[in-house]
């Protein structure tokens, strides 16, 4: 496997897919799947991110740090809300994106991994899905840096994988997850399960079973990878019903996701969302 270059890699993704869907979801979600899965994980992302805040008390106008923006969704959505965003990402074409996308807030070409802002200079920082992608060596370091940033009695929010691994994603148990921001100073608020989709999980774990069928699926099972034309008649009519079935399965998963969240183990759930608070005096 090719060595993973991370500005190449999410560049690459931003220049294939920014411009798949209206709201450039492809290149930070799943770059290859239908617009309609996207826009389904988009929600229950939303749905959590909102959770997330609601669970810190930010005045309007608060500062807030978004680590690894992309297309610069969550920028937006805190503009939207009164809060003043910053959007802080390591490639130039995701940025841009952001921007045609209609992003007003500053947006900064920069390595998490070494921020290039004060001590304390944001009320909240956060990192959604973007530390799962950062060489596991680097990962604490990029950590660290995001909670230097974060002022005395101020908040983190990260969303992050917390089973499964992919090329370019290191996940951590949840316990782990919290261990390693606790190193760097802050104690957990609180933390909760984000994307059980348990229908399609059960339809997913059953075709990886018969994945013969499936040839050239990736990981998500609905990324297509292979060029179609290479695809015979059989392979592409048994993706065309996959597609349909699971657009059912995901559509009914969503739907009961807020039960599953109430019902399930959060460890059920491939991501979890960490709410974070700085102590007001360091230790
Ligand atoms: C999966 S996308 C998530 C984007 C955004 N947080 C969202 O939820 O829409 C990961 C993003 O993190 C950025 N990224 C990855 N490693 C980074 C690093 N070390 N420093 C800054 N940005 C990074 C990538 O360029 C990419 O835009």
């Amino acid at each position: 496997m090719s060595r993973y270059s991370p500005k190449e890699y999410w560049t690459n993704l931003a220049e294939r897919y920014g411009h798949e869907d209206g709201k450039a979801l492809a290149p930070v979600l799943h770059p290859g799947a239908p617009d309609w899965f996207n826009l389904r994980i988009h929600e229950l992302q939303e749905r959590a991110w909102r959770h997330a805040l609601s669970l810190c008390t930010l005045p309007k106008g608060a500062s807030v740090l978004d680590v690894g923006c992309g297309t610069g969704r969550w920028v937006r959505r805190y503009a939207q809300d009164g809060y003043s965003p910053v959007g802080l990402d390591g490639s130039l074409s995701m940025l841009k994106r952001a921007s045609e996308l209609g992003t007003l807030a500053p947006l900064l070409a920069a390595r998490l991994q070494s921020l290039p802002f004060r001590d304390g200079a944001f009320d909240c920082a956060q990192a959604i899905t973007v530390i799962q992608h950062i060489p596991a060596p680097e990962q604490q370091q990029a950590l660290e840096e995001l909670v230097r940033v974060i002022r005395p009695g101020g908040y983190l929010i990260l969303l992050e994988l917390i089973r499964g691994q992919a090329a370019h994603v290191v996940s951590h148990a949840p316990a782990d997850w919290i261990d390693r921001v606790r190193l760097c100073g802050p104690e957990l608020i609180s933390w909760f399960g984000q994307e059980f989709l348990l229908l399609d999980q059960i339809l997913s774990g059953a075709v990886s079973f018969s994945r013969g069928m499936l040839v050239g699926a990736d990981a998500d099972g609905l990324s297509l990878p292979g060029a179609p034309q290479t695809r015979t008649k059989r392979e592409q009519l048994t993706r065309n019903l996959y597609g349909k079935v699971r657009r059912i399965t995901v559509g009914l998963s969503t739907w009961v996701e807020p039960m599953a969240g109430r019902l399930c183990p959060a460890e059920w759930a491939t991501h979890g969302v960490f709410v974070f608070r700085k102590p007001l005096a360091q230790p």
